[in-house]
């Protein structure tokens, strides 16, 4: 899919602005704060999710000049080709609240346009997927399925209901000893159960996400590096949901006395990673600021993939501020080298624009978009 026009009434500092973007990829160029990751952040949410810098709705109108307050609403449409045919979005934030309006249909909340826009957004933010501990990766993966298999959202909550159940009942335990021990073999046998199938889904997605991410960084960093991604799960072994759950269970049982002294079950998904290893060494422990760019943008790209192959669409890829610890190799790589995709590319430096060969350019100054076509 891709975007035709987007435009925007009192987003962010863009007063009335509106840009016609071209098919592949498009650069989103000016000095800091003149509002490339505005733009970027408009059309991300359209969508259905939140605002990815994490601001809360009543943020994004703008701020009125004269009152220092923000206005009470904002406008932004979006024209796009998607389902073979010309689509078009309208969402309006007022007071806080948010309606839509596709094709001409009015929708009430905000939420009507999940599934009809399909984006990726690589922000410095999430760098954090690989700087960070291993909550911010399992995330990377239960959002990907979830998005990929909704069954697996029923399973995935089910399972972190199970696990306060458990651990409320290990915190019973250490408080009145006493207590009988057959609930907790009964909540150890719910656990494994639910556990198994969410560690299945999470292998069985990381072994076809792999060789995309490995490919993709290939490409970034011209084959001079080797990246590998491995689902870790803390109860080793097992490939099936019946050999899983068994090994669960007998973690389970073999570490409950020490889980009833902590109050917490130790072994479980929710205590799993994604190891992301740069030829053969921990990205997150030694790779460099570039390394660690790129790791993150493959993974970011491969998601772009997978969703491609799952809704038949490439969605539409946001690349906010990408560019800075990239070389010159790495930099033509994003910009010239994406291809079969619309790609829109943030960037403050001249010397990265002059690298790109093809597509648009919109340069962004105090709020106001100017298209250059070359
Ligand atoms: N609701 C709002 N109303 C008016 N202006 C706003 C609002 N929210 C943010 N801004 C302004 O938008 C500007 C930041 O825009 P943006 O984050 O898009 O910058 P940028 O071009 O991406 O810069 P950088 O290169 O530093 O990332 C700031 O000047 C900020 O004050
Ligand atoms: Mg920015």
């Amino acid at each position: 899919m891709y975007v035709i026009r987007f435009a925007a009434r009192d987003f962010r500092n863009l007063e009335e602005e509106e840009i016609f973007p071209c098919e592949e990829v498009n650069v989103i160029y000016g000095d800091n704060a003149q509002g490339k990751t505005n733009l970027l952040e408009g059309m991300w949410l359209f969508t259905g999710g939140h605002s990815f810098r994490g601001a809360k709705d009543t943020e994004l109108p703008r701020i009125d000049p004269e009152t220092g307050k923000n206005l009470m609403g904002t406008a932004l449409a979006l024209d796009f080709y998607s389902a073979e045919r010309e689509q078009s979005a309208m969402l309006q934030i007022e007071n806080g609240r948010r309606s839509a309006e596709i094709n001409g249909v009015k929708k009430d909340t905000g939420t009507a346009l999940v599934g009809k826009v399909r984006a990726v957004i690589f922000s410095p933010e999430h760098l954090l997927l690989v700087k960070e501990g291993p909550t911010r990766r399992r995330n990377y993966l239960d959002t990907a399925l979830c998005q990929l298999k909704p069954s697996y959202a029923s399973v995935l909550t089910a399972y972190r209901r199970a696990l306060m159940q458990r651990n409320a009942l290990l915190k019973e335990k250490r408080e009145r000893p006493s207590q009988p021990a057959d609930t907790l073999s009964v909540w150890n046998a719910r656990l494994a159960r639910l556990g198994a199938q969410v560690v299945q889904e999470r292998q069985s997605f990381t072994e076809s996400v792999a060789p995309k991410i490995s490919g993709i960084y290939d490409g970034i960093a011209r084959g001079r590096e080797r990246l590998e991604v491995r689902y870790c799960p803390s109860v080793k072994g097992g490939s099936t949901v019946g050999e899983i759950e068994e090994l669960f269970m007998q973690e389970l049982s073999r570490t409950s006395a020490s889980d009833i002294r902590s109050g917490f079950t130790s072994v479980g998904p929710h205590r799993d990673d994604l190891d992301i290893e740069i030829d053969g060494v921990s990205a997150r422990s030694y790779g460099s600021q570039g390394q660690q760019r790129s790791a993150v943008l493959a993974m970011k790209l491969a998601e772009a993939q997978i969703l491609t192959e799952f809704s038949g669409e490439s969605p539409i890829v946001l690349l906010d501020d990408v560019m800075s610890e990239l070389d010159r190799q790495r930099q033509d790589y994003l910009l010239n080298h994406l291809q079969g995709q619309q790609v829109f590319i943030t960037c403050c430096s001249p010397e990265t624009v002059e690298l790109q060969e093809n597509g648009m350019r919109f340069h962004v100054d105090g709020g106001a978009v100017y298209p250059e076509e070359f």
